[in-house]
C-alpha cells in the first residue's frame, strides 16, 4: 500500500503519449502496420510493492538457512513498512513508468548490455547451431552460403515491409519491436559504456551491402542491385568466389579485438578509426546488413556436435576461426566448410526467439530454394575493407589473441539430444514441459550437489510494449521439497508424484506472473536503480548477502524453441555455475550445458548425466501412478 503521499505523487502525473524508443540510434519505425501494433501495446506495469517483497521472501528461503533467513525477512520489513523508503521508491518508480514508454527499457539495456565491460564472447553473445547441411568443401560452403544469403533477404523484405507476422502467447500479440533492431546494427564499444547503432527501416541511411569475412579478411559485397532488387542466388556464390579469391592468404586478425574486454577494445577502437581508410572499414562494418563468415577447416575430433557449438559460440581459437570474426555485429553467420552452419548474436538489441524466427525462415528457405535463379544485372565488384595497423595495435592484436584463447579453452560444451522423449511426454501428463524441464534440472543439480542454487529462467515480457525479459525462479521452495523427496528412498511414490505436481504448478504459476509482468527481478533492480538515481544510499535490503545469493545464479538457463533441430549455447553468468538452453521438441529434447573448466565446481558432462537420469526417474515415477 501506498503513503499517501506517494499516492498523490503518482495521481498528479500525466500519462506520455506513445513515441518511438529514443535509445537506439537510428532505430525509429516508419509509419505502417509494425508502428500501429507498437502503439496499441500496453506498458510493462510496476508489480505492487508488497506483492514483490513476500514473492521474494519465499525466493530465497530455499537458499537460506534458518538465521539468515530471518535477518533478510527484517530488512525485507523495514524496507516495506508503510511509509518507508521502499514506499517512496515504489511512488518514483511508477512515475517514471508514467512517464516513459517502458520504465526499465533503457535502464535494461544499459544495466544487462551496454554497462558491462567483460567481453562479449561467452558472457553475452549466445551462438546457435543449426542442423547440419549436406556439403562438404569450399564450393559446397559457397553454394550454401549464397542460399543462405538469399533466404536472409528474402526474410529482411518482411521486416522492410513490416510484415513479420505478429508472434503471439496464448492470445495475447507481442511487442515486435526487437525484429526491427537485427538487420544493419551493430554494437560500438565505448571506454565506459557502448552504444548501438540500428540503421533499420526509417533511418535516413539504407545499406545495400553485408559485410563477408575470409581468412580474417572483410569485404563489403552488395547484395542488392542498384534498383534495390535483391542480387539472385547465382550472382550472390559469384561474388563470394571472388571474396574468397581475394583473400587467398590469412591477413592479421583484426576482428580478434572484438572479443577483448569491452574498456580495452573502447580504447583501441578510438586508436582506430584515427586511421581514414579504417574509419571507413568500421562504419562499412557497422552500417552492414548482416557479417558472413566463411569459415576455414575445422578439425572435429571425437565430439563434432560441441566442435561446432564452440566453433559458433567464439570461432574455436585464434589458431582456428576466431580472427574471421566481428563480434560486436548484431548477426553474424558463419558456413563452415564440413555443413556446419549457424549464428553467433550480440545479445544488446534482441532474445533469442526473433533471432530463431529468422533462422527458421531462412532454413525453409534453403530447404526449397532452387539452387540456381535466374541472373541479374551485374552487381558492383566486392570492396575489399582496409585495416591499417601500427605497433600499438598489432600488440593489441596479440593480447587479444591470447585472452580469447584462455577462455576458449576454459569453456566446456556439452550439447545433447535425449532421445527417450519429448516434449509429448509431460503433456500427456497434463504438465507443462517448460515447467517440467525446469523441475528435472533442478532434480539434477539436486542430486549432484545435495543443495538448491538460485536458477535464473529467461521469461520473455513481450506482452508489453518494449518488453524483454524478467527472471523465472526456478529454484523453488516446492522443488526443494520435491528433489528431497526422489533422493530418500522412504518416500512413497504417491507422496513423490504429489510433490512433483506441486512443484511444476508452482513453477508454472510463476511463470505465468513473470510473463504478465509481475516478477521480481526486475521491479527490485528498479527500486535499486531508483535509489541511486535519487542520490540516495543503495538500501540495506540490496546490501545483504541474502540478495547476493539470490543473484548468483550458478543455473542460467532459459528456452529457446525452434522448428528445426537447432540448439542456443551461452556461457555460464558465474564462474561456478552452468549455462543451460534447451529446444523442446515433441518426440525429443535438445539441451546444451556450458561450464568453466577452470572451476573445480562444475562438470557440463556430469551434470548432463545427472539430467538424463533425472528425466528417466520421473518418467518411471509418473508411470507408477497408474499402478498406484
Ligand atoms: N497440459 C498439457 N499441455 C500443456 C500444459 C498442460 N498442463 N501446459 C502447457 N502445455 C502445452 C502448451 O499448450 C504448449 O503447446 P504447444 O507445444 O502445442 O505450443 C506447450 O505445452 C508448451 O508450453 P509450456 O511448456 O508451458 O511453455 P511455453 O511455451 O508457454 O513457454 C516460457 C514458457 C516461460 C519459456 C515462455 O513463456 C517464454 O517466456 N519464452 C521466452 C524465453 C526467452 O525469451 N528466451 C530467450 C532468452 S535469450
Amino acid at each position: 500500500m501506498l503513503s499517501r503521499t506517494a499516492r498523490a505523487m503518482v495521481k498528479t502525473a500525466k500519462q506520455q503519449p506513445w513515441k518511438a524508443p529514443e535509445f537506439f540510434r537510428g532505430a525509429i519505425l516508419p509509419p505502417g502496420r509494425m508502428l500501429a501494433h507498437q502503439a496499441s501495446m500496453p506498458r510493462l506495469p510496476v508489480p505492487a510493492l508488497s506483492q514483490t517483497l513476500e514473492k521474494y521472501l519465499r525466493a530465497v528461503r530455499p537458499l537460506l538457512d534458518d538465521e539468515e533467513f530471518q535477518h533478510t525477512t527484517q530488512l525485507v520489513e523495514e524496507f516495506g513498512k508503510p511509509g518507508g523508503l521502499g514506499d517512496s521508491l515504489q511512488a518514483k518508480l511508477q512515475m517514471r513508468a508514467l512517464e516513459r514508454q517502458s520504465w526499465l527499457a533503457d535502464w535494461w539495456l544499459h544495466t544487462a548490455y551496454l554497462d558491462f565491460r567483460m567481453s562479449v564472447v561467452l558472457h553475452v553473445s549466445p551462438g546457435i547451431v543449426c542442423p547440419p547441411q549436406n556439403f562438404n568443401g569450399q564450393e559446397g560452403q559457397l553454394k550454401f552460403a549464397a542460399q543462405m544469403v538469399a533466404g536472409l533477404l528474402d526474410y529482411k523484405v518482411q521486416i522492410d515491409n513490416q510484415s513479420v507476422p505478429i508472434d503471439k502467447l496464448g492470445k495475447n500479440s507481442l511487442c515486435m519491436d526487437q525484429y526491427y533492431k537485427l538487420f544493419s546494427a551493430c554494437r560500438i564499444p565505448g571506454e565506459r559504456r557502448d552504444q548501438v547503432v540500428v540503421y533499420g527501416p526509417g533511418s535516413n541511411v539504407r545499406p545495400r551491402h553485408i559485410v563477408v569475412a575470409h581468412n580474417n579478411k572483410f569485404f563489403a559485397v552488395d547484395v542488392y542491385d542498384e534498383n534495390w532488387k535483391p542480387l539472385s542466388q547465382d550472382l550472390i556464390h559469384a561474388q563470394l568466389q571472388k571474396v574468397v579469391y581475394y583473400s587467398r592468404y590469412p591477413s592479421e586478425p583484426v576482428g580478434i579485438l572484438t572479443s577483448e574486454n569491452r574498456n580495452t577494445w573502447g580504447k583501441i577502437y578510438k586508436l582506430l578509426k584515427k586511421d581514414k581508410s579504417n574509419k571507413a572499414s568500421l562504419d562499412a562494418i557497422n552500417k552492414s546488413i548482416f557479417m558472413l563468415c566463411l569459415d576455414q577447416e575445422v578439425p572435429r575430433g571425437d565430439h563434432r556436435k560441441s566442435s561446432i557449438a564452440h566453433q559458433l559460440m567464439h570461432g574455436g581459437g585464434s589458431e582456428l576461426n576466431s580472427g574471421n570474426r566481428w563480434f560486436d555485429k548484431t548477426l553474424q553467420f558463419t558456413v563452415g566448410t564440413d555443413g556446419a552452419i549457424g549464428l553467433t548474436y550480440e545479445h544488446s538489441p534482441a532474445e533469442g526467439p526473433p533471432i530463431i524466427a529468422l533462422l527458421d525462415h531462412m532454413m525453409d528457405y534453403c530447404s526449397q530454394a532452387p539452387e540456381v535463379q535466374e541472373t541479374t544485372v551485374e552487381p558492383k565488384e566486392p570492396e575489399r575493407l582496409p585495416f591499417t595497423t601500427n605497433d600499438k595495435i598489432l600488440e593489441a592484436i596479440d593480447n587479444a589473441k591470447r585472452g580469447l584463447d584462455v577462455q576458449v579453452k576454459d569453456l566446456q560444451l556439452k550439447p545433447v539430444t535425449f532421445h527417450e522423449y519429448g516434449k509429448g511426454f509431460p503433456k500427456s501428463q497434463k504438465m507443462s514441459p517448460d515447467s517440467y524441464i525446469q523441475i528435472a534440472l533442478q532434480l539434477a543439480y539436486y542430486k549432484l550437489y545435495k543443495v538448491p542454487c538460485a536458477t535464473y529462467e529467461s521469461g520473455s515480457t513481450r506482452m508489453f510494449h518494449l518488453g524483454r525479459t524478467d527472471t523465472i525462479r526456478s529454484a523453488s521452495v516446492e522443488s526443494l521439497e520435491f528433489c528431497k523427496a526422489m533422493e530418500d528412498s522412504g518416500v512413497p511414490p504417491g507422496e513423490k508424484i504429489a510433490l512433483l505436481k506441486r512443484a511444476i504448478d508452482g513453477h508454472k504459476k510463476y511463470a505465468q506472473e513473470t510473463v504478465s509482468g509481475q516478477g521480481i527481478d526486475r521491479h527490485l533492480l528498479g527500486l535499486k536503480l531508483t535509489a541511486i538515481e535519487s542520490g540516495l544510499n543503495v538500501p540495506d535490503l540490496f546490501m545483504d548477502s541474502a540478495y547476493e545469493e539470490a543473484l548468483h545464479f550458478k543455473l542460467s538457463t532459459s528456452q529457446v524453441p525452434s522448428k528445426y533441430d537447432s540448439f542456443l549455447c551461452f556461457g555460464p553468468v558465474v564462474p561456478d555455475g552452468y549455462g543451460f538452453c534447451y529446444n523442446p521438441r515433441e518426440d525429443h529434447l535438445n539441451f546444451c550445458i556450458s561450464a568453466f573448466n577452470s572451476s573445480p565446481e562444475t562438470d557440463a558432462d556430469k551434470l548432463a548425466d545427472s539430467l538424463h537420469q533425472s528425466l528417466l526417474d520421473m518418467r518411471e515415477l509418473l508411470s507408477t501412478q497408474a499402478k498406484l
